[in-house]
């Protein structure tokens, strides 16, 4: 083989290498924008990410058929969705429209503000966010 054969055989690999390089890279970018997006999805579930967050500040005042302020139960999804004596709670996929939303999205000082005041703090900022994301994503 004559130095310049070799030369053009480098060459010829190396430009091979870095097309598989940057092929790789454009399917791994794919890959994990969609396995990203899929994942979020999956992510807020009620069983994971809701009730942790409902137990700890609503089940509280909200736990039996004797005792559940407002006549509303949060002790399944389907009872979180259905609501108490307003009507539903939560409309799947429109948190705008949700009672629950509009209730834990008060200002720290309105009296229908959930959970109420004399019981702590509102809702942290992430909590918010994850049940009305959740809502957004359809509520399952
Ligand atoms: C310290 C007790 C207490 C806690 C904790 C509490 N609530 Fe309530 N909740 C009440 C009372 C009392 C009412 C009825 C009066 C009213 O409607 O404001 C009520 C009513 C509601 C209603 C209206 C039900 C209807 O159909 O009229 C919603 C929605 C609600 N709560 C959501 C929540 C959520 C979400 C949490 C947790 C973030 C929570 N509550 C935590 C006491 C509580």
């Amino acid at each position: 083989m004559s130095s310049s054969q070799a030369r053009t055989r480098r060459q010829l690999c190396s430009n091979n290498f870095w097309r598989i390089v940057v092929a790789s890279a454009a399917v791994l970018v794919m890959t994990y924008a969609c396995h990203a997006s899929g994942d979020q999805k999956e992510r807020l579930a009620y069983e994971a990410d809701i009730r942790p967050i409902i137990e700890q500040r609503c089940l509280r005042c909200h736990k039996s058929r004797l005792f559940a302020q407002g006549g509303y139960r949060m002790t399944s999804l389907q009872s979180v969705i259905e609501g108490g004596r307003s009507g539903a709670a939560v409309i799947p996929g429109d948190p705008e429209k949700s009672a629950l939303v509009d209730r834990i999205t008060r200002k720290a000082s309105d009296p229908l503000r959930m959970p109420p005041i004399d019981d702590g703090a509102r809702l942290a900022e992430a909590d918010i966010k994850r049940i009305v994301e959740w809502i957004r994503l359809g509520a399952e």
